[in-house]
């Protein structure tokens, strides 16, 4: 039985006028990938993984999504044929790869491309964005190699190439993912049209520290939001077919645990346990495996020892024989040659035989397996069988997406496919979905600071970030047409009605230009205060210690705070700031991220209340950066506080000798799934349609793979209480106990977005798969065990009253 989410498809695409026939192409793509069904399917949890479906996909059993993709059975006998002409350097070739552009690391490797590329040595470039470059490049390839095997083309093209996305984090805000799969279609429309078809995209390590500041290119913390999201990017940048020319391939990275860098410092050792990785770190990299994609990145960190990078447990016995995978597995930048740094090799030769062996494919950049590699496989017969299922993985590749059919680029038709309107319209409702409203107390007059009521006249927008809040650096590539949230703003007030003052730098600032913006606050009827982060202060290579306002910023606000004016702060980060002071004495907070191309209109919409704000956090909150690592789906303690008030020190030894803080609530700010709204949404009592469930038919069905009935019907009703419409994002979180492994306090297994006029209700209906109550048991088993169940449907991860169910033997 199926309750497919709303398909707001159409809904979102008429909002911003005719639809063109570019929009008419993106819509087609995905009818044709049948994404209602999809989405139905990652809501009723088809994206958990299943050990059954695991092991039965190693051999017989292939996704659609594999199936379709790289996997696709008639590519075998053309990858055989070329593979069969091919000389032991030719093989090594297809296997190196280089960054012929803006490095994004340190070190290209070599730079005597066009020589190498003659020779058959290298398989891929990537970092080349002008398709000019790409023809050139591929000429050689074409023309001047012996096989002339196209170059595959990559780049870090995470949200958005040209038309620039909100973040990953903030796209993920949207709990939506038909936005993710849609900006994923322009973005693989964007970069496909330069001629690159491979992205490092998507990235879908569990995130639960903020200090790591890749946080912001991910989905958050949760592995069932996560897989579906996963699974939404590669859908969207796959499109129906890998072969056709605006499909690029995705490369799901880091593969894996990198999101768990102890002190959440980047690049740093992991240490996780196989349960842990099975059941919170593998499942999002499994659901993109199933949804189909083309390559995986093998990561930096040591996992538990072993760098990912020459880890066969994971590449080797997870990834190729329990998920069946046939894609490609790249390096990430010089993670064989960091295999020496790590302290498994001394020397270069020892390193890319570690992570050959491993099960490493391609070598971005190090240049060891060119250096090396021949010498390696002219070892003995397992070696070269090793070589030749590398080189098939890469063929695969390259023959899916048709490259050798069609491997120049139409250079006059690349700028064509950018900015679209459309696509900028997509931008701006990614941004809008994808604001969470943190607080939004009452003014003076008893109401709600926002939306802004017609009173304010005269605004002043003070603060480092409201001029640009997009991200210069890494995946987007260009500016394109933007407006400013002032600009936008004064269409709505008028322009003598906006007052512009810096106040600070994000990490300086003078006394000056503070008393300035002071005297601008004082002479306005409101104060939108844009503070936060830079885009460079997140991403990769960005770990903060502290995560406070940077620089003089927090003075700014409490200087603006004291002139009594009412204020709205607009945060924007990669990563959720630890601003405790803030969420007493500012009335209203958004969380905005960065925006991206349309963040400026889309944040004058929200103050405005032309939309009403319905994103959520992905990512719990922290008070304090030594909460860190903070999520929600914790395990219990044996010595939980329960009902012990945390928010003053212990009093006795009651309340001492309990897992907590005696200075710090343990709560979050904000919980894992948070968002406020300008209108109120009550939810009723959960219901279930059975509270008596059998492990044996549980574990019957989950060994049947996917599509089995559902176990279990759970209903809410939500009520809209307030006076406005709005969108609610209505959570399925289960717990259970009596397990042979202590599982969450919590966990997500289902969400939809429903949208509700005022004074009405709405049920919502989740249809629980068997899945859904297996776990990682302590026998290592995905399996459904005899335990208590707690059901709720609730608006966020710390709120609801369960219903209660039994499994029983
Ligand atoms: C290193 C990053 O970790 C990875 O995410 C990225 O794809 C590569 N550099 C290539 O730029």
């Amino acid at each position: 039985m199926q309750f497919p989410a709303p398909n707001r498809i159409a809904v979102r695409w008429s909002q911003h006028g005719t639809r063109s026939g570019f929009a008419d192409m993106i819509s087609r793509t995905l009818t044709r990938h049948g994404i209602c069904a999809i989405l139905s399917c990652a809501v009723l949890n088809c994206v958990v993984p299943s050990r059954a479906v695991l092991a039965q996909s190693s051999s017989t059993r292939l996704s659609p999504g594999q199936a379709r993709g790289v996997a696709d059975p008639s590519l075998d006998a053309r990858v055989e044929s070329i593979l069969h002409s091919m000389t032991a350097e030719e093989k090594i070739g297809q296997l190196v790869q280089y960054s012929a552009g803006q490095p994004t690391g340190p070190g290209t490797g070599r730079t005597d491309y066009d020589d190498m590329i003659a020779r058959g040595q290298i398989g891929s470039l990537f970092n080349v964005v002008d398709p000019h470059e790409v023809n050139k490049y591929q000429k050689i390839a074409m023309e001047k190699a012996r096989l002339h095997i196209p170059i595959l083309f990559g780049l870090d093209v995470i949200h958005g190439f040209k038309t620039e996305f909100p973040i990953p984090l903030a796209l993920a805000s949207t709990w939506d993912p038909s936005i993710v799969e849609k900006a994923s279609r322009v973005a693989a429309i964007e970069s496909s049209a330069a001629g690159i078809r491979w992205t490092f995209s998507p990235m879908v390590d569990i995130a639960r520290d903020a200090r790591w500041g890749r946080m912001a290119e991910g989905a958050g913390e949760d592995p069932f939001l996560g897989s579906a999201m996963a699974a939404a990017y590669v859908r969207g940048y796959q499109g129906s077919s890998l072969s056709a020319p605006d499909s690029i391939a995705a490369c799901v990275k880091h593969y894996v645990g990198y999101g768990a860098a102890e002190a959440g410092r980047d690049y740093n050792s992991t240490e996780i346990s196989e349960h842990t990785l099975r059941q919170f770190y593998l499942p999002p990299f499994h659901s993109a495996v199933e949804a189909g994609t083309a390559s995986l990145m093998s990561a930096f960190n040591s996992l538990n020892g072993v760098p990912s990078t020459a880890n066969p447990f994971t590449l080797k016995q997870i990834l190729r024989k329990e998920w069946g995978f046939r894609g490609l597995v790249v390096s990430d930048w010089n993670a064989v040659g960091e295999l020496i740094p790590h302290g498994i090799a001394t020397d270069g030769a020892t390193a890319a035989r570690k992570a050959f062996v491993a099960g490493v494919d391609m070598d971005m950049v190090s240049s060891l397996y060119h250096d090396s590699l021949q010498q390696i496989v002219s070892s003995g017969q397992t070696m070269q069988s090793e070589l030749d299922e590398a080189v098939r993985h890469v063929l695969r590749v390259k023959l899916a997406l048709g490259l050798f059919e069609h491997p120049f680029v139409d250079e006059s038709a690349a700028a064509k496919a950018l900015y679209h309107p459309e696509s900028i319209a997509l931008a701006q409702t990614a941004a809008e979905r994808s604001f969470v409203l943190l607080r939004n107390a009452n003014g003076s007059d008893g109401k709600p600071l926002l939306p802004l009521a017609n009173g304010f006249q005269n605004l002043a927008v003070i603060g480092p970030l409201a001029d640009d809040s997009s991200y210069p650096n890494g995946a987007p590539q260009g500016s394109g047409p933007r407006i400013s949230l002032p600009a936008a703003l004064a269409q709505r007030v008028g322009e003598g009605h906006v007052f512009r003052f810096k106040g600070v730098g994000i990490l300086d600032g003078t006394d000056a230009e503070m008393t300035a913006a002071v005297a601008g606050a004082q002479k306005a009827d409101l104060v939108v205060l844009t503070l936060g982060e830079s885009p460079e202060m997140s991403g990769e290579a960005a770990s903060r210690a502290h995560l406070g306002l940077p620089g003089r910023q927090q003075e700014l606000l409490e200087a603006i705070v004291r002139t009594g004016k009412p204020v709205v702060l607009i945060l924007f980060s990669g990563r959720p700031l630890t601003l405790p002071w803030a969420f007493e004495h500012v009335p209203a907070v958004i969380a905005a991220w960065l925006p991206g191309i349309a963040g400026g209109p889309a944040l004058a919409r929200t103050l405005s209340g032309e939309v009403n704000p319905s994103g959520k956090l992905v990512v719990s909150w922290p008070r304090s950066v030594g909460q860190e690592p903070l999520y929600y789906n914790s395990l219990s303690t044996g010595r939980p506080p329960y009902d012990t008030d945390l928010t003053r020190p212990p009093a006795n030894i009651a309340e001492r000798y309990v897992s907590r803080y005696i200075d710090e609530q343990n709560t979050p700010q904000f919980p894992f799934g948070y968002g406020s709204s300008y209108t109120s949404f009550a939810y009723g009592v959960t219901t279930i349609s059975t509270q008596r469930l059998s492990a044996a038919v549980l574990n019957k069905d989950v060994t049947a793979g996917v599509d089995v009935a559902a176990a279990m019907i759970v209903e809410a009703d939500v009520t809209n209480t307030g006076s406005r419409a709005g969108e609610e994002v209505a959570q399925l979180y289960i717990q259970l106990r009596g397990t042979s492994v202590t599982e969450p306090v919590r966990m997500l297994k289902g969400f939809q977005t429903v949208a509700i006029s005022p004074g009405e209700t709405k049920k919502v209906k989740f249809a629980l798969k068997p899945e859904a109550f297996a776990i990682w048991n302590a026998h290592n088993e995905f399996a459904a065990e005899p335990a208590k169940v707690r059901v709720w449907i609730s608006p966020d991860s710390a709120q609801g009253s369960p219903a209660e169910a039994e499994i029983l033997p």
